[in-house]
């Protein structure tokens, strides 16, 4: 059976992927209490000890505008730590998954963005979730070196720190929202991107029992082809401005609870600076995942609901 380390036990996708990898083996999950990513001893000590075949990296430093004022932990955390995941995961043959943001590109596109397009960050949280990206594919250049990264938008779930969370509360406190209209993506539940992650995953897995001319249940190891490696987009279907998505959830929200829904003001980004540059255009194009893996996700207004049908 494969030993699975999962870092980012609390985070939104964190959580749901604790639920969703499961079922694929015997799965360790480590909270920022057990594992620091600013110290890169403690990553190499928690990778050696657990023996994974299977590293899922959903740790990260989440908070776009905080790493303004603070680039070097955010450097330390999105840019350096997967880089050891990664030269921890060649060091053994095993498989690295790990995740990334539509923030890599400047959103000038008018399309959506395919993998191999050029990256622009605008902010510093998107810089170092590049440098990440680098850093493992830097880590991995060798033969044994295998991993996929999951590049994904505008995550949102039932719980923790995220934009319908927030909102779901501010118009319980005010009669009027004003909410950005000139950024678009797509909305991704965290439930959608841990099921999505696993249906992935299970594919690979199946490689592996083929490779090895055995049907075993569950599935022995992973098995990464090495042409299926590298970067993957993985959203929801269809987009939405910030304020197409609240008002979405709001309207669905207030059918349920008969709850006054406050007036929705569209603004542009220049009405609400923060200390952080968004991209415009975060849509993330994703043909290349559902042509290797057999994997789409939802709409994201399916999604929305299966998420709204979950909060209190
Ligand atoms: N949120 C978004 O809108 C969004 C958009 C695109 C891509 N992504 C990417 O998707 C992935 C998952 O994001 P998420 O929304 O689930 O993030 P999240 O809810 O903010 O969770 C982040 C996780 O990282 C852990 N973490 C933070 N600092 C750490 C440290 N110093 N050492 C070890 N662990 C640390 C946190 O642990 P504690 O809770 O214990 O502190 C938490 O489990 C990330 O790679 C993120 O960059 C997110």
């Amino acid at each position: 059976m494969a030993k699975i380390l999962l870092f980012g036990r609390s985070g939104q996708l964190g959580w749901e992927l604790a639920h969703t990898l499961a079922p694929l083996g015997e799965l360790t999950v480590l909270g920022s209490t057990d594992v620091d990513f600013a110290h890169p001893e403690a990553i190499r000590a928690a990778v050696r000890a657990a023996h994974p075949s299977l590293i899922v990296n959903a740790a990260a430093y989440t908070a776009v505008d905080k790493a303004e004022s603070e680039p070097d932990l955010a450097w330390a955390i999105n840019a350096e730590a997967p880089g050891i995941l990664a030269e921890e995961a060649a060091r053994t043959g095993s498989l690295l998954v790990h995740y990334s943001t539509d923030y890599v590109f400047d959103g000038a596109r008018s399309a959506p963005y395919i993998e191999t397009d050029p990256t622009n960050p605008l902010n510093v949280y998107g810089k170092t979730k590049l440098g990440g990206e680098q850093a493992i594919a830097r880590a991995t250049a060798g033969p044994a070196g295998r991993y996929l990264i999951l590049r994904t938008s505008w995550v949102y779930g039932a719980r923790g720190s995220n934009f319908l969370l927030t909102m779901l509360r501010m118009a319980k406190e005010r009669s009027e929202l004003r909410i950005v209209d000139d950024q678009v993506g797509a909305p991704t539940s965290s439930e959608a991107i841990a099921q999505a992650t696993a249906a992935i995953l299970a594919r690979v897995f199946a490689e592996g029992s083929a490779q090895a001319g055995t049907r075993s249940q569950p599935p022995a190891e992973p098995t990464l082809p090495a042409d299926w490696s590298g970067i993957y987009h993985l959203t929801c279907s269809g987009a939405a401005s910030w304020f197409d998505f609240a008002s979405e959830f709001l309207t669905r929200r207030a059918a349920v609870t008969g709850a006054p829904i406050p007036t929705l003001i569209p603004i542009p980004t220049s009405e609400f600076p923060r200390p952080a540059r968004r991209p415009a255009n975060s849509q993330l194009c994703c043909e290349l995942v559902c042509e290797t893996f057999g994997v789409t996700l939802p709409t994201w207004q399916q999604a929305l609901q299966r998420v709204l049908d979950q909060t209190p």
